[in-house]
């Protein structure tokens, strides 16, 4: 298995290209179920949950076609991919491909709606916590579809289409967010979602379901208004910049210190998270196409922080913090509200000397002066960039197994830090 070396110790300066946003382009191919049209997504990133997502679409029979690579584009630019679902040969998402990306589970809705009939495997257990579907389930049930639970598959039903509802979550929920919306495209009548996701994301997938041929009102506010219609059609839509990768990058130089211009991304999307950055004495500044990190100097300040929906502080940026906060003058709290077991970096980051008791979702962090590299693993996506960072700014070498979490949601991570100064390479097994 591939690892990462790291040599610490080095600060940051240059350029960071960000790319487009895993979390919206998963949603966004999926959408392309709702119509035979060609469904064109633009700054689509090279990530291995996106070439999984891609096989899953292809078991259902949509083609998928790479647009135009040209000449010395590097694999640190996103990609054109136009996706068609003309010709859908199988309604059902295998056990085998949906255990490998949570969010492919969320093809229900379309298939759901098009062809009135979805059989997907539950998507099982996750490192981060048990991460139910009922939310979506429920969502799909009160817009009229019959669902039952068979040996481990969901399989949903609708005899004369989808009907408009009320939909009210309990709880906030991006993924229940982005079904409910897909849904009701393609409903009879009005649909109401209430407590909706307010993620950046979601507005995403509204505005590229709109340019589809969608009626819906009020993406990025806790109600949303759908119009159903009777069919959708193609669209072009580029994919919103990742805001997790910027702040992570934006987090990392804070850490190592230095000057870093972060390319091709938007303040708005992270205003919680650079908030938090900026109190902890990194300079942040907004410049056009992008935000500039700096932190010459000055110590790091410890600050309070508890994670929570959109606009709150985003639990896909938690570890990351924490890396940061290991560094700082004094103690911080750290509280994760929206997953029950997202702490797995903790006793990581303590192998390169950092300070942090657990009591239950509340993680107090006892900055020290200094951390030094050693050999780490990670279990997911987010707690492995943690230990990136980390090592980024520790003494000596610091060794990163199981990269291929990484590789799900970091575009050319080696190369961007490379390009700043980092001490990073990665040996293939
Ligand atoms: C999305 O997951 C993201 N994934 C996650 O990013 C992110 O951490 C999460 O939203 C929260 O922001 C993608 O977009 C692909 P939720 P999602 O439904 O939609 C509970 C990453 O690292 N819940 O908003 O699955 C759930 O257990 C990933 O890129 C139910 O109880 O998250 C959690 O406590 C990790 N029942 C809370 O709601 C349900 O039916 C929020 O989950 C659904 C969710």
């Amino acid at each position: 298995m591939d690892r990462i070396h790291i040599t610490g110790g080095v600060p940051l300066n240059g350029t960071i290209p960000i790319s487009g946003a895993k979390n919206a382009a998963l949603p966004l191919m999926i959408a392309s179920l709702l119509t035979g049209d060609t469904l064109e997504l633009a700054n689509v990133p090279r990530l291995a949950d996106i070439a999984a997502l891609t096989r899953i679409l292809g078991n259902h029979g949509v083609d998928h076609m790479v647009v135009g690579k040209r000449p010395g584009q590097t694999t640190e630019t996103g990609q054109t991919i136009r996706l068609t679902a003309s010709n859908v040969i199988d309604t059902t998402a295998p056990y085998e491909l949906v255990s490998t990306m949570r969010a492919s589970f969320w093809v229900v809705a379309p298939l759901l709606a098009r062809f009135g009939e979805a059989k997907v495997s539950l998507p099982g257990g996750c490192a981060i916590g048990t991460r139910p579907v009922d939310l979506l389930i429920m969502a799909l049930e009160k817009l009229g579809a019959q669902i039952e639970i068979d040996a481990g598959y969901v399989v949903a039903r609708t005899k004369n289409g989808l009907r408009g509802a009320e939909i009210d979550f309990p709880k906030v929920t991006v993924g229940g967010t982005h079904v409910a919306l897909m849904a009701a495209s393609l409903a009879y009548g009005t649909t109401v979602i209430s407590n909706a996701a307010r993620e950046p994301e979601v507005v995403d997938l509204a505005d590229c379901l709109i340019k589809m041929g969608a009626r819906i009102q009020g993406a990025g506010t806790p109600r949303i208004v759908i119009e159903g219609v009777a069919r959708m059609n193609g669209a072009r839509h580029e994919v919103l910049p990742d805001r997790i990768e910027t702040g992570t990058y934006a987090m990392a130089v804070a850490m190592t210190g230095g000057d870093v211009v972060l390319e091709n991304t938007r303040a708005d999307l992270l205003h919680s998270a650079l908030d938090i950055l900026s109190t902890t004495g990194a300079e942040i500044t907004q410049v056009p196409g992008g935000i500039r990190v700096r932190r010459n100097g000055a110590g790091i300040a410890a600050v309070d922080v508890t994670t929570d929906p959109f606009p709150g502080f985003p639990t896909d940026l938690q570890a990351q913090f924490m890396a940061l906060m290991t560094l700082a003058n004094g103690q911080s709290q750290i509280r994760e509200t929206i997953f029950e077991n997202r702490f797995m970096h903790v006793q990581e980051l303590a192998r390169l000397g950092a300070k942090i008791r657990l009591e239950g979702d509340l993680a107090i962090v006892e900055g020290v002066e200094r951390l030094k590299g050693a050999p780490v693993m990670a279990t997911d996506l987010r707690a492995s960039v943690s230990l990136v960072i980390a090592g980024l700014a520790a003494e000596g070498e610091t060794q990163i197994n199981r990269v291929y979490h990484l590789d799900r949601g970091f575009e050319a991570l080696e190369a961007k830090l490379a390009r700043c100064g980092a001490r990073i390479e990665r040996v293939r097994a």
